[in-house]
């Protein structure tokens, strides 16, 4: 059994530590040291003192557990492992957009025992922490326990039907090569759906999922570490959330990701799948 409360102070404590470095940086943005990773994907000084701080204070508070950080890679542990991304949003936070967040995520390997002491059949996210700086917000998430922000309980929105849905998205901005066919099941969803967002930070569209700002949220060719936090804390709010295109995965950690209340999963799949299933499911 693991001491899941524990685990989330340690979480909730690096992701403080985590978030005042990228605060202090804001004052002085120009003279940030900014590497680019490969086509719109950037790095910045910012992003690796933040992973470097909750790497640190996640090591001292739980050696035994395996960390995978977005900036300096890492291992997965034997039963458990930490999912890291320390600036999810690094394009908007480079932009003076003010939408970005750290994001700490808990993922339980296939064979460990849950918070309750159950064997666990698949991997499953356990444990997320999403902190939004900006808004000073804490989105905490404990399977089978529930999901918080800011200590308050928080639910999936309860709505009914797909046409009175607010759409969160991600529009591919690396991977160009399923275009065409991602533009054709956008043409779906705009066509069913009240409307699309684009905000830039995975984390908060599925923490967003979680407190019902947002119904839904899809995207692919991302990364684990932008989605393990978010998928605890949208499935305890009483989303579904996981890879719309394979129906064995246990939580979207090849980054495609759909989170969105049950009662509309069938009929928002029925409107991307078509087009997007031959592109990952070859
Ligand atoms: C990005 C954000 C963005 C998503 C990108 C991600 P990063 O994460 O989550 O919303 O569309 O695909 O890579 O690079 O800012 O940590
Ligand atoms: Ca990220």
């Amino acid at each position: 059994m693991f001491p899941l409360s524990d685990y989330l102070d340690a979480a909730v404590r690096a992701a403080h530590a985590g978030a005042a470095i990228l605060q202090q940086h804001r004052t002085s943005p120009n003279d940030l040291v900014i590497d680019h990773k490969g086509r719109n994907d950037l790095v910045s000084q910012a992003d690796r003192e933040s992973e470097d701080v909750v790497i640190d204070m996640l090591r001292q508070a739980t050696p035994h557990i395996g960390i995978i950080g977005e900036e300096s890679g890492g291992a997965r542990g034997a039963e458990l492992t930490w999912y890291i991304d320390p600036l999810d949003g690094t394009t908007n936070y480079l932009h003076g957009v003010e939408h970005y967040a750290v994001s700490i995520g808990l993922v339980a390997h296939a064979g460990a025992s849950d918070a309750m002491g159950n064997p666990l059949a698949v991997d499953t996210p356990i444990l997320g922490v999403i902190y939004d700086p900006n808004r000073e917000e804490m989105f905490t998430g404990m399977h089978g326990v529930g999901a918080w922000c800011n200590g308050h309980r928080i639910q999936a929105a309860r709505i009914e039907s797909l046409a009175e849905a607010l759409i969160a998205i991600g529009i591919p901005m690396r991977d160009f090569s399923y275009i065409d066919p991602y533009f054709v099941a956008l043409k779906e969803v705009l066509l069913h759906s009240r409307g699309v967002r684009r905000q830039g930070s995975a984390a908060l569209d599925l923490a967003w999922v979680a407190c019902g700002r947002v119904n839904a949220y899809w995207e692919q060719g991302i990364q684990s570490w932008d989605v393990a936090a978010g998928t605890v804390i949208a499935r305890e709010a009483g989303a579904w959330v996981n890879d719309p295109y394979d129906p064995k995965a246990s939580w979207p950690e090849s980054g495609r990701v759909l989170a969105i209340p049950p009662a509309l999963k069938d009929e928002f799949l029925g409107l991307i799948q078509p087009a997007m299933m031959p592109v990952f499911n070859r």
